[in-house]
């Protein structure tokens, strides 16, 4: 059985059961509480909780899943793995223990073949209903039944549901390790294989427990695990699924699988990250330096640096990922279609990260040449962290240069790093949340009635104050309701909301859990709950914002026709005043490319097009061609807006009845907010005839200011500049010319003893000059130095009479240091500078000082230069 065969056997028996076959979800999880999909349940957590209605009361998938739990572990094993498939089976509030049990057993014996006498059960060691059901009617012997404390209770994360669990492992025989089963006997030996979560209790933010409304099965069986057991191969990394992608490491490596522990594990590391990074990038992730995205990052690092620790010194990511599509494109066609964009995100972070390799190693060799007897745990932190050196390479490449590395130091800041990643988004719920929940539970989810109505009458089913004094700001709740809650980019509505004792201004529209409108408003009078209530939105901001959105669809389409299919919505902000739309592309759009994309725009709003919303299932809104990257659940009924020609998406969003009504459509800025990803920013409606209006404005000024007629602009404009550079090129020629006159002058009084203002000494000249800049005595001072007879020049002088300028150059030679005559003439007027032996420069603060200051120069020169000036005249 290869792995396709698995896969139908698995749903199969199910489906032949009762029930539904659901696609994979997306591993970037609708739900807040975790980083990835890491596990076959986590699409359907709301129905856990029963928060939503399931789409049916059984339900089984083939789920893609990510976990880093264990990541420092993959490679090192036959059966640890970041990317992997989880079978399940799943009820929610239907089929309990018994049935689970029992649908276990007979799809892994009989269907699956595998051999029941190497088959161990454990379950948690309060769950002696489940011992019973194994023991009696699957008649497991007791001898291979047992109970487990933490380890067979099961909980998705810190929140969430969660309920104990009973586990299947299989015997690999004597072999892989000790016996004893799962309890005492090797962890190579005995592989778990299924697990069965008897979900009953919801983990609170507070650390309690409560008893769910409905008790559930969630089931997950790693693909994996059970795949090598059925080929009859001796570990998932020789199954079809990972064998190819093995194969390609190996030939990317030129080694052989096999032959060394090291080069295996190696080996293991690059096939595993490597289908990671295809998923993980097929499903919307991007490198980057926070949340997923930082996750990528360090899962395409660790690959590289194996790789390049195999001695491979090119990127290897499009090889590997060539196999991972091979392998696996038929299960997941996403694969196929986005290959070319996956190899060219992970090889572009590859060739980045190789190139940061060879810093990293730069800088180790500094820190080890700086002295210091002992590496800072914090140091190797960073090297580990940020340039992909493992703690064992810097520890080794230290101990040759005889430096000890702290290792305690580092590994407090991996810890602080692990537990910031744990910590992932959104958690730490407050006590509000069991409030909403509360509201939820007794009142229902609220009707979003906005689609079509701005104003209508509804019931106030709740008030929740915010308890502080003054300004009343409460959160009302009603049973149905025209404002939208901020979602997918769309900003919340605002408005007001009215009842006979009291009105409240609208500041936000928000959904705090799914299902549940919350209006957070600023309160006149008394609103409570069981008034009926006049609800308004503000109208003129609502259709701003449709014409927003609607614009937003167009964008995303026409990014895709210009830019190629690579193009992905990464996030958007549809406000009444500008949209802005973040997509995956790699370089910045050109000119040509921004005008085509905004030519296409509104020409699909010239059309007047309708835009048509309508309802479906995911399937057919798959087979219509429709856009849905991420967050997307399954299952559900769907909504599809079609918006002109070609544009299809999944939204929840609120649209013009017509593109006409988007008014016309300008881009604003295009930019780029992190690697492979960019943003457009856009005004639509009076935005962009506001944004035109102001640009003409703008233009009629500047002609204004040129004297031109606006049609001209461009060309006075041009004769402006060149008219600039004329003077330029003029006034520069003549003060060369004051630069030469200058210097001639004054290597004229060198042949005079005492001649100039304050001394000539043998060839050099002393002199002061006001009113010329640094530049100017400099270029006089080298003058000077360059004419017959003379040695060099030092020049004082007060640019501005505020300032002091003071330069020497003089000629090498004869012990002469024009930066040392210039730093102790400097210190006199204040102030400071250098240069070379030749050529040294200094301000000041003290114009009144810098005759004294070149007298000072005079002494240092003689001193210097062991020659008697003598006595200056008075
Ligand atoms: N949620 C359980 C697990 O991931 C069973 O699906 O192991």
């Amino acid at each position: 059985m290869r792995s396709t065969e698995l896969r139908e056997a698995f749903t199969g028996f199910f489906a032949a059961r009762d029930h539904l076959v659901v696609p994979s979800a997306s591993l970037i999880p609708h739900d807040a509480s975790v980083m990835f999909t890491i596990a076959g349940m986590v699409p359907f957590k709301p129905y856990f909780l029963d928060a939503e209605r399931p789409p049916a009361p059984r339900v089984t998938t083939v789920q893609r899943c990510f976990r880093t739990l264990d990541i420092e572990v993959v490679g090192t094993t036959e059966r640890h793995c970041t990317f992997f498939e989880m079978l399940g089976n799943f009820s929610f509030g239907d089929y309990f223990k018994q049935e689970a049990i029992s649908l276990a057993w007979e799809l892994v014996t009989e269907v699956l073949g595998v051999d029941g006498d190497r088959l161990w059960v454990t379950v948690h060691h309060s769950d002696a209903e489940a011992e019973e059901i194994w023991r009696d009617s699957v008649n497991v012997p007791p001898h291979r039944l047992q109970r487990l404390g933490e380890e067979n209770y099961w909980r998705m994360g810190d929140v969430g549901p969660c309920g104990p669990c009973s586990e299947l492992y299989f015997d690999r025989g004597p072999e892989h390790g000790a016996g004893g089963g799962p309890e005492h006997g090797g962890p190579e030996r005995f592989v778990e294989i299924w697990n069965l979560v008897f979900m009953e209790m919801d983990a609170l933010p507070d650390g309690s427990l409560v008893e769910l409304p409905r008790k559930s099965i969630d089931t997950g069986a790693g693909l994996e695990r059970m795949l090598p057991i059925v080929e009859g191969v001796s570990s998932m990394f020789d199954t079809d699924v990972l064998a190819p992608v093995i194969a390609a490491a190996e030939d990317a490596a030129g080694q052989r699988y096999g032959a060394d522990h090291g080069t295996d594990v190696a080996l293991r590391i690059l096939a595993d990250h490597s289908r990671a990074i295809a998923f993980l990038v097929s499903d919307g992730v991007l490198p980057s330096n926070e949340g997923r995205g930082y996750v990528l990052r360090r899962v395409l690092r660790r690959m590289a640096r194996r790789a390049s620790q195999l001695g491979v010194r090119k990127p290897v990511a499009a090889r590997l990922i060539a196999a991972v599509v091979e392998a696996m494109g038929s299960t997941y066609p996403q694969l196929v279609r986005d290959e070319d964009f996956i190899v060219g995100v992970a090889t572009r972070e590859e060739e980045r990260f190789l190139r940061t390799l060879d810093i990293g190693a730069a800088m180790l060799s500094e820190v080890l040449g700086s002295g210091e007897a002992e590496l800072s745990g914090d140091v190797a932190f960073r090297l580990h962290d940020t340039y992909g050196f493992p703690v064992e390479l810097t520890t080794e490449i230290a101990a040759e240069h005889g430096v000890s590395v702290d290792l305690e130091g580092f590994r407090k800041s991996m810890e602080v790093q692990r537990s910031l990643s744990r910590s992932a988004v959104g958690a730490g719920a407050s006590s509000r949340t069991e409030q909403y929940r509360e509201v939820l539970e007794q009142f229902g989810a609220t009707v979003f009635a906005g689609y079509s109505e701005d104003v209508l009458e509804a019931r106030v089913v709740a008030v929740l104050d915010n308890g502080q004094a003054g300004e009343r700001v409460a959160e009302i709740f009603l049973d149905v309701t025209p404002f939208y809650a901020e979602s997918g980019g769309q900003v919340g509505d605002t408005g007001r909301i009215s009842t006979s004792t009291g009105a409240a201004t609208v500041l936000d529209t928000t959904s705090p859990i799914a299902g549940l409108v919350c209006h957070r408003a600023v309160l006149d009078g008394e609103i409570s709950p069981g008034q009926i209530a006049t609800a308004s939105v503000d109208a003129s901001r609502r259709a701003a914002i449709r014409r927003s959105h609607s614009a937003t669809h167009l964008l995303h389409w026409a990014l895709r026709k210009v830019l190629g299919d690579h193009v992905r919505q990464q996030g958007s902000l549809v406000a009444p005043d500008r949209l802005r739309f973040d997509f995956s592309h790699s370089e910045a759009l050109d000119h040509d490319q921004l005008v085509e994309v905004e030519r296409l725009v509104n020409m699909e709003v010239l059309s007047g097009a309708e835009v048509e919303t309508t309802t479906m299932s995911r399937e057919e809104a798959e087979s219509a061609g429709a856009l849905a990257f991420f967050g997307d659940r399954y299952g559900a009924v769907v909504r599809v807006v079609r918006a002109g020609s070609e544009s299809v998406e999944l939204c929840g969003g609120t649209h013009v009845a017509s593109l006409g009504l988007i008014g016309s459509f300008i881009v604003v800025s295009e930019t780029s907010i992190g690697s492979n990803v960019r943003r457009i920013e856009a005004v639509t409606g009076l935005g962009s005839l506001a944004m035109a209006r102001e640009a003409l404005d703008d233009l009629d000024e500047v002609a204004g200011a040129l004297k031109s007629p606006v049609d001209d602009v461009l060309k006075a404009l041009e004769r402006l500049a060149e008219r600039h550079r004329r003077l330029e090129r003029e006034l520069r020629s003549l003060q060369q010319a004051r630069i030469a006159d200058e210097a001639s002058q004054l290597a004229a009084t060198v042949s005079q003893p005492y001649g100039s203002e304050l001394g000539a000494l043998a060839g050099i000249v002393i002199a002061r000059r006001d009113r010329l800049d640094t530049d100017a005595l400099r270029e006089i001072a080298v003058a000077v130095r360059g004419t017959a007879g003379c040695r060099g020049a030092v020049i004082g002088g007060t640019p501005d009479g505020g300032r002091v300028a003071l330069v020497a150059a003089l000629a090498p030679g004869e012990g002469l240091d024009a930066s040392k005559v210039i730093s102790v003439a400097a210190r006199v007027v204040g102030g400071g500078g250098g240069g070379t032996a030749d050529l040294a420069v200094a301000g000041g603060k003290d114009p009144g000082r810098i005759d004294e200051a070149l007298e000072v120069a005079r002494q240092e020169i003689m001193k210097i230069s062991g020659e008697s000036g003598g006595d200056r005249p008075s």
